[in-house]
């Protein structure tokens, strides 16, 4: 065979892995249909938020979305956003710049009136708004909004629709009021003010549950400013496509039964992650089985320890001893799989067996824990697991501890 990699990549198509696009993306359509809904705005009143729990596929819906908005006129730039490009405004300001430059840098600065004389051939990249946004007086808020209103006006020259900023791992994103630094809230005031000026800049943020109430937390206009969509694990049709049409449709010799599909989805629980996991897995088995001309025999436990290992174990090694046994306090709870409150861990914690909590120590806890993404507080003050069929997880290690 002249390329191994290759031909096992054909024989076993799934694709367990952060934004790695799945062989068949299932359901969404939904999705889909309301991100094409506000493609088709002509004046900016809602951006998208795009949240989930971890592994639920945000990451790859975003990138499905990429296509659609070219095709409907849009540029679309964007990044992975973690914490330290975003510490500072001034450091959001250049990530913005730099992510325009990344598709305007070809194009000439047409004649735009009012900002003087321009070289005919000056194109729109990172120096020259970099250049712009320096000249500019007042906060950098003003310059930013100036620069993107100047922006605007040289792109719809060129007869571009709007443009999308697309920011994955949104949550990363915090106002440090000790620093007196509120990047958080420049994005935020920047967009809402240039789209009240019916510039078509588009915010399409992406992240944990905890991204929408930090949005809606840091300016209450956030509330009106966009339209979230909560990315749900798949149902049961979608979660059997996802398993499926990924074998028919490539060429490899697994086959599986009925049975097989039914087993893979209902261990996976339609969560997308595990539904890719436990799809390479079972297939590989298959192919071993084949290559000995053996009946193939799935061992779905043995998977599933193996998904503790690679997916939750190094989550669970981040936390601390009191960390874990709060969380295993939680996992404990008949709703921890849905939503819980301090009140609620307290009284589990007094039952015992280790050391019981107070009120102010499970809130402060909780709040690390959300820090670390692994909880989240919803806007009514109650939480949840951000990481999917935690508590389950939890509780294997409590039973073999
Ligand atoms: N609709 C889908 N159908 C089938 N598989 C999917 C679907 N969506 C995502 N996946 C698979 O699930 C896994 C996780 O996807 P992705 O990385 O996009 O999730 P995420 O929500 O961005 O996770 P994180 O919160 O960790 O960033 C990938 O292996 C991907 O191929
Ligand atoms: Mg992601």
């Amino acid at each position: 065979m002249a390329d191994p990699a290759a031909a096992e990549a054909s024989a076993n198509p799934f694709r367990p892995g952060a934004g790695h696009m799945p062989p068949y993306l299932a359901g969404r359509r939904h999705e889909s249909d309301e991100f094409k809904k506000l493609l088709r705005q002509d004046v900016v009143l809602h951006n998208l938020v795009l949240t989930g729990l971890r592994g639920v596929g945000k990451t790859v819906l975003l990138d499905t979305f990429k296509p659609l908005a070219l095709g409907a006129g849009w540029l679309w730039v964007g990044a992975d956003l973690s914490e330290a490009m975003t510490l500072t405004e001034q450091r959001v300001a250049v990530r913005l710049i730099t992510d325009l430059a990344a598709v305007t840098s070809s194009l000439t600065i047409a004649r735009v009136p009012g900002f003087g004389f321009r070289h005919v051939d000056e194109k729109l990249d990172f120096d020259t708004m970099l250049g712009f946004f320096n000249k500019t007086n007042g906060l950098i808020s003003d310059k930013l909004k100036a620069l993107l209103e100047f922006v605007w006006l040289c792109l719809q020259e060129h007869g571009v629709r709007g443009v999308i900023f697309a920011y994955d791992e949104a949550q990363n994103m915090s106002d440090h009021v000790r620093k007196e630094e509120y990047p958080l809230s420049l994005l935020l005031e920047v967009f809402q003010s240039i789209q009240k000026k019916n510039v078509p800049f588009m915010l399409v943020l992406t992240g944990l549950p905890t991204l929408y109430p930090k949005l809606v937390e840091t300016r209450t206009f956030a509330e009106r400013m966009f339209r979230v969509l909560f990315l749900d694990r798949l149902g049961a049709k979608d979660s059997a496509d996802a398993v499926l049409k990924p074998v028919q449709r490539a060429k490899s010799p697994v086959r599986f039964s009925k049975e097989t599909v039914r087993a893979i989805v209902a261990a996976s629980a339609g969560y997308p992650y595990f539904l890719q996991f436990f799809g390479r897995e079972v297939c590989d088995a298959h192919l071993q089985k084949i290559h000995r001309g053996r009946r193939p025999k799935v061992r779905l436990g043995e998977i599933a320890r193996k998904l503790d290992s690679d997916f939750y174990a190094g989550r669970w090694a981040k936390a601390t001893d009191r960390q874990r046994e709060l969380l295993t306090v939680i996992a404990r709870l008949k709703n921890a799989d849905r939503e819980f409150t301090v009140q609620e861990i307290v009284a589990a914690s007094r039952r015992g067996p280790k050391r019981p909590f107070s009120p102010s120590h499970v809130s402060q806890m909780l709040q690390a824990l959300a820090e670390a993404g692994l909880v989240y507080k919803n806007r009514h003050g109650r939480y949840s697991f951000a990481v999917p069929l935690f508590g389950q997880f939890i509780l294997r290690q409590d039973g073999n501890a």
